[in-house]
């Protein structure tokens, strides 16, 4: 089973949504063998034939009865398991507050715990064995919220929240990703979920409750002047400093985070360096600007972010 595939489920919404696969599969299958196995047997039956005229026939009630309660049955069953899984899936969220809020942006996904305090961005830390409910929102256009081994497709509306329940039962990092085309960077709108035992998950939370942590070289102070001074502020955030913009990932604990620009590069010095200096060249049509920054200005930014 491939290490992404929807069937090498760890959530028993994704192991319900595969069985209903299989299940249309099941009487996809039968469907051709029945129509493309009964067209073989006549060709071959047949093939000597030289053609004649059609005998006439009278109407034969059985057969006709035959063939529309037959592919009634299928789709009665077809639409009576899909009622039973989302059922399953998709239970009513009543009045529960979401445990995590999502919002979607071209191109990356805001992330909030907003009973933990934490703001991060595209890479989602869950505790494993717990049902939890996402609420999720768009800042712009249509996307769509997609980890295939974890959970439904869901599309992201601006305007118009939708809920998804998540529960993850072994622990890992499951990839995802945004699935309804949304413009330039649409196929670096990573999702990266990372699922942790609940001690570890509270620590992580913990962790990243925490306003940034104060700089201590100098590099990394001159680099928090640059960034809180220039136009970094006015889109990012990040705790304990004036930057408090939303337009872009808070980016507090930047150097936490295994990505940048929503997966579209591992997160080194070498790949920032190259993404201040240069966005377009790690993902064409990203919204992050050339600010035209000199080279000591990009050490010193990525001594900051990093720390
Ligand atoms: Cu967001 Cu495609």
């Amino acid at each position: 089973m491939p290490v992404n595939s929807p069937f090498n489920t760890a959530s028993p919404q994704a192991a319900e949504i595969a069985s209903l696969y299989w299940f249309v599969l099941g009487i996809c299958i039968f469907l051709l063998v029945v129509v493309v196995g009964s067209l073989t047997f006549i060709l071959i039956r047949y093939r000597g034939s030289r053609g004649h005229e059609a005998s006439k026939r009278q109407e034969n009630v059985l057969l006709e009865v035959a063939w529309t309660a037959i592919p009634l049955l299928m789709v009665g069953a077809i639409f009576g398991y899909t009622l039973h899984t989302m059922h399953l899936v998709y239970p009513p969220a009543g009045n529960r507050a979401p445990d995590i809020r999502i919002v979607a942006h071209q191109w990356f996904w805001e992330v909030h715990y907003p009973q933990l305090d934490v703001s991060t961005a595209n890479e989602i830390h869950v505790p494993v064995g717990q049902d939890l409910l996402f609420m999720l929102n768009s800042a712009d256009v249509i996307h769509d919220f997609w980890v295939p081994r974890l959970d439904r497709k869901i599309d992201v509306t601006p305007a118009y929240p939708v809920h998804l329940w998540m529960h993850v039962t072994k622990p890992g990092v499951y990839l995802g990703t945004c699935a309804e085309y949304c413009g330039a960077g649409h196929a670096y709108m990573r999702i990266r979920v990372v699922a942790q035992a609940p001690d570890e998950f509270a620590a992580w939370a913990a962790e990243q409750a925490k306003p940034h942590a104060t700089p201590t070289t100098q590099d990394a102070i001159d680099g928090e002047k640059i960034f809180t001074s220039r136009t970094c502020a006015n889109c990012h955030a990040v705790k304990g400093t004036s930057a408090d913009g939303d337009v872009g990932p808070d980016l507090t604990h930047l150097g936490s985070r295994s990505t940048i620009a929503s997966g579209a590069a591992d997160n080194t010095p070498e790949k920032l360096s190259q993404w201040l200096k240069k966005p377009d060249s790690i993902k064409p049509g990203s919204h992050m600007p050339n600010l035209q920054l000199s080279d000591a200005e990009v050490r010193k930014l990525v001594a900051y972010l990093e720390g």
